[in-house]
């Protein structure tokens, strides 16, 4: 991603992706953590001026839009914090967010400050305070890899019901990580040392990985999130731009992410690329996740095993890129019909085909 100077930019597809994903998940995530009333709070640590050079809106805009547009008002009080390091688009922003009336229970403010000062001082705050946040969505959507330290996400996952979406700059951090002047930096995006290991790694492929499988291990091991989720954005020569890292400690939260990433992703791949993305020439044939794929894994997962519909659907939700609604009827259905599985039901009014969370599926 090149270094952008002026106040206000040209949007790009992949932003648009990313910017689906965002509001899909806000109008699934707010009316859920505002159910029980209280307070939520909404942290953009990272939020530009709210709006392209094209009118398009930024994330913040699309964050108040979410709630401003609902039609049943959200029932816990609202908090959304947005942190712009540059002060023109602070500016910008500030002025865009005096225009829009909100509701009573909603409160925005502005900070033109670097995250990592202000969400260190909320934490210090509260921790002196002897209290958590309440329920919180953290978006981290920096241009570059600094000022996103490992232990900063940890303090904000310590505290329940907090979420965060991070942008894990790949592109620049490959392109960069040689410079010694970068390595405090990349030491502490990471949480450790383990990125050095890339430095001996000449094949593209390999180096992705290498430091996707970092981050995301760091993210589980020393941020102590339970369920982690990626989403890879490419850019217009089709080489990897990004990595968009959700972390979750609900299986709720979870499965939202994950309906809200397929619906920008129909493969299932996670992946969205500029290059292939053509608004203009709209896929006339939607592709179709590969259920091949699933079933492989489940009968690597479990032949010669016989675990409970509901042990099945935890796997295939936490650790396989699939959702909760992939494996009945388009992977355990046909295998019961081939006999590739049997079926044990305590329930004797079972239909073959349906498959209830008590169930037991046999792998021979
Ligand atoms: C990728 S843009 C954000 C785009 C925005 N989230 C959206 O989706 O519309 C990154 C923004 O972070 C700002 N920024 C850079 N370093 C920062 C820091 N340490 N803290 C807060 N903002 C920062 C930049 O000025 C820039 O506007």
């Amino acid at each position: 991603m090149s270094r952008i100077t002026s106040t206000r930019w040209p949007i790009e597809p992949h932003t648009a992706a990313k910017h689906a994903i965002l509001k899909k998940y806000l109008h699934a995530w707010l009316p859920i953590m505002s159910s029980r009333g209280g307070s939520i709070n909404y942290v953009d640590g990272f939020s530009g001026p709210g709006e392209y050079t094209g009118g398009e809106e930024g994330s913040p805009l699309i964050a108040i839009r979410a709630i401003v547009e609902r039609a049943t008002p959200l029932a816990a009080k609202c908090t959304l914090t947005f942190i712009e390091a540059d002060r023109s688009r602070y500016e910008y922003l500030a002025q865009k967010i005096a225009g829009i009336t909100l509701p009573n229970n909603v409160r925005a403010g502005c900070y033109c400050d670097r995250f990592e000062t202000i969400m260190t001082a909320e934490l210090d705050r509260l921790e002196g305070e002897g209290n958590v946040i309440a329920p919180a969505f953290v978006f981290i959507d920096p241009f570059g890899f600094s000022g996103v330290p490992m232990s900063l996400i940890r303090r904000i996952m310590n505290n329940p019901h907090c979420e965060v979406l991070i942008t894990f700059i790949y592109e620049e951090l490959n392109r960069f990580i040689s410079l010694e002047s970068l390595w405090p930096a990349a030491t502490a995006l990471f949480g450790n040392d383990e990125w050095r290991r890339v430095m001996n790694v000449t094949e593209s492929r390999l180096r992705e990985s290498t430091l996707h499988g970092i981050y995301q291990t760091q993210l589980r091991a020393a941020a102590g999130i339970r369920h982690v989720l990626s989403f890879k954005m490419k850019n217009r020569s089709n080489t990897t731009d990004y990595f968009l890292f959700f972390g979750t400690n609900h299986i709720l939260g979870l499965k939202k992410m994950k309906e809200a990433m397929w619906n920008v992703d129909e493969s299932g791949s996670f992946l969205f690329s500029d290059n292939t993305h053509n608004p203009s020439q709209p896929v006339l044939f939607q592709q179709e996740p590969d259920f091949g794929l699933l079933k492989h894994l489940l009968l690597a997962r479990f032949r010669g095993s016989a675990p409970t519909v509901g042990e099945l659907e935890e796997y295939v939700l936490t650790e396989t890129p699939f959702r909760e609604t992939h494996y009945k009827r388009q992977v355990l259905k046909p295998m019961e019909q081939t006999e590739e599985i049997r079926v044990r039901c305590p329930r004797r009014d079972r239909r073959k085909g349906s498959f209830p969370e008590d169930c037991i599926i046999e792998f021979p």
